[in-house]
C-alpha cells in the first residue's frame, strides 16, 4: 500500500483493482475521440419524448411520493412491472421476489457482499464482463474461469470441474449476447446448468442486459424455468437508458430479506423519481414492445453496416457477426500486431476500442479486441473504421 493514506486503506481495496473501466470511459469521453469502446447506447435510442411525458405526469399527479424516500426494495409499481417482465421471459415471479436496484452493477455488488466470503469460489466465462470480475474479486472470491463459445459457457467443463471437487457458491452467466463474446447460452446448457445447481447447491446469477436486443428471432427462456436457484439481473440500461440507474433483480424467497438488508446499508434505496417515471412508462402495455422493436432494427442495421465496413477496410480482423447486443468480439489476424499496441495507436488516431486482455481471466487476450457498433452514427462509423485502418498500419510499421 502506497501513498499518504496507504496505511489506512482496508486490505480489500487492493483486490480486483482495475483501471480498465475508467480507462474505457475516459477514452470514450475525450474530446475528438470517436468511441467504439464502451457499451454506450446510441443517443437516438432513448425514448426522450415518452420519458418527458411520463416525468410530467408523475410530477403533476404524484410529486410528493415521487420526490420522497421510498422502501429499500423498491416502489410497488416498479416491483410489479419487473415481476411481469420476468414472467414473460422466465418463470412466474411475485413482486415480493423483486428488488429494484441502482443498475445491475449494484445487483452484482449486493450479491457479492451478501454471499461471498474471502476464498469462496465464483465460476464464470473466460472472458467475462469486467464489472462482474471486479466485484467478485473485490469481495475476495477465487475465480473459476470456464471456457466459453458461441453457445455460451461450456457447462460440460463446469460439470467436470464439479465432479473433481470444485464447489462454487455462484455461477455467473450473461445468457444473451455475452459481453464481450456475443455468445448465447443454449437451451441445452441452461437445462444442464440448472440441474448442476440443484445437485451441487450453488446459485446461478443470470445477468441479462442484452436479451431484448436480438436482431432476429427472440430470446431464450431464463434458466429459472428449470430451477429456483437462479438470481436474475434485469438491467434497463441498454434498452431504456443507463442514466436513471433503475434495474430489476429477482431472487428466491429465502434470499430477498438479506439482499434488501445489504441494499439498505448501501444506499437506502434506488432513485424514487426514476422508479416512478419508469413505472409510468410500463403502465402503457404497448410502449415496451414497440420501443424494443425499434431498437432491434436500429442496432441490427448498425451491426450489419459495421460488419460490411470492417470486412472492407480491416481484412486483418476476424469476427462472428453479432446476433444481438452491442459488440463485435474480434481477433487480430496478423502475426505482427497485438491488440494493446493497436489500442494505443488507435487512441492516438482518435478512435477508442477495447483490447481483449482486461476481459480475460486465464485466457490469452493479446490478439482479441471488442468493438461497439452502438454509439456512432454512420458518418462517424466510417471515419472511426478509417482511423482504425491507419492505426493498424502504424502499429505494424512500429514493429519493423
Ligand atoms: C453484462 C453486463 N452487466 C451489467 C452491466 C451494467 O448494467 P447497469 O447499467 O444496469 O448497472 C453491463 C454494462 O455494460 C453489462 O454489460
Amino acid at each position: 500500500m502506497t501513498g499518504k493514506f496507504g496505511a489506512l486503506l482496508a486490505r480489500r481495496t487492493a483486490w480486483g483493482r482495475s483501471d480498465a473501466i475508467s480507462r474505457i470511459l475516459a477514452a470514450a469521453n475525450a474530446p475528438g475521440v470517436l468511441s467504439m469502446a464502451g457499451g454506450i447506447p446510441a443517443p437516438d435510442s432513448f425514448p426522450v419524448a415518452r420519458l418527458a411525458a411520463a416525468a410530467e405526469q408523475v410530477l403533476s399527479r404524484s410529486a410528493t411520493a415521487a420526490l420522497q424516500y421510498a422502501p429499500a426494495e423498491g416502489i410497488t409499481a416498479m416491483r410489479e412491472a419487473v415481476a411481469v417482465r420476468a414472467g414473460e421471459t422466465g418463470a412466474a415471479v411475485s413482486p415480493e421476489r423483486v428488488i429494484v436496484t441502482s443498475g445491475s452493477q449494484q445487483g452484482l455488488d449486493l450479491l457479492a457482499r451478501t454471499l461471498i466470503e474471502e476464498g469462496d469460489q465464483v465460476a464464470l466465462d473466460d472472458p467475462s464482463y469486467l464489472g462482474a470480475v471486479q466485484v467478485f474479486r473485490r469481495a475476495g472470491a477465487r475465480l473459476l474461469p470456464l471456457p466459453t463459445d458461441r453457445d455460451g459457457m461450456r457447462v460440460d467443463v463446469l460439470e467436470h470441474r464439479l465432479a473433481v471437487g470444485a464447489r462454487p457458491k455462484l455461477v455467473y452467466v450473461v445468457p444473451h449476447f455475452h459481453n464481450p463474446t456475443g455468445g448465447v447460452l443454449s437451451e441445452e446448457r441452461r437445462r444442464l446448468l440448472a440441474g448442476l445447481a440443484e445437485r451441487y447447491g450453488f446459485l446461478v446469477v443470470e445477468d441479462d442486459p442484452y436479451g431484448d436486443l436480438a436482431f432476429c428471432g427472440g430470446r431464450l427462456p431464463s434458466t429459472d424455468v428449470h430451477s429456483d436457484r437462479v438470481i436474475r439481473l434485469m438491467s434497463l440500461s441498454k434498452t431504456l437508458c443507463p442514466g436513471l440507474r433503475v434495474a430489476g433483480l429477482t431472487a428466491p424467497d429465502g434470499l430477498i430479506g438479506e439482499l434488501v438488508a445489504t441494499k439498505q446499508s448501501s444506499d437506502l434505496q434506488t432513485n424514487t423519481f426514476g422508479q416512478y417515471v419508469l413505472a409510468e412508462l410500463f403502465a402503457d402495455p404497448s410502449f415496451l414492445p414497440a420501443h424494443l422493436a425499434r431498437l432491434r432494427v436500429l442496432y441490427g442495421d448498425k451491426a450489419r453496416a459495421t460488419a460490411g465496413l470492417l470486412r472492407e477496410r480491416l481484412p486483418w480482423l476476424t469476427f462472428d457477426e453479432p446476433r444481438g447486443g452491442l459488440f463485435f468480439w474480434c481477433t487480430v489476424d496478423d502475426p505482427l500486431v497485438t491488440s494493446e499496441p493497436l489500442y494505443e495507436r488507435a487512441l492516438a488516431e482518435g478512435v477508442a476500442i477495447v483490447p481483449g486482455a482486461p476481459f480475460c481471466i486465464g485466457e490469452d487476450g493479446s490478439r482479441l479486441l471488442r468493438l461497439s457498433f452502438a454509439t456512432l452514427d454512420e458518418e462517424q462509423r466510417r471515419e472511426g473504421v478509417a482511423r482504425l485502418a491507419t492505426a493498424f498500419e502504424k502499429a505494424r510499421a512500429d514493429v519493423h
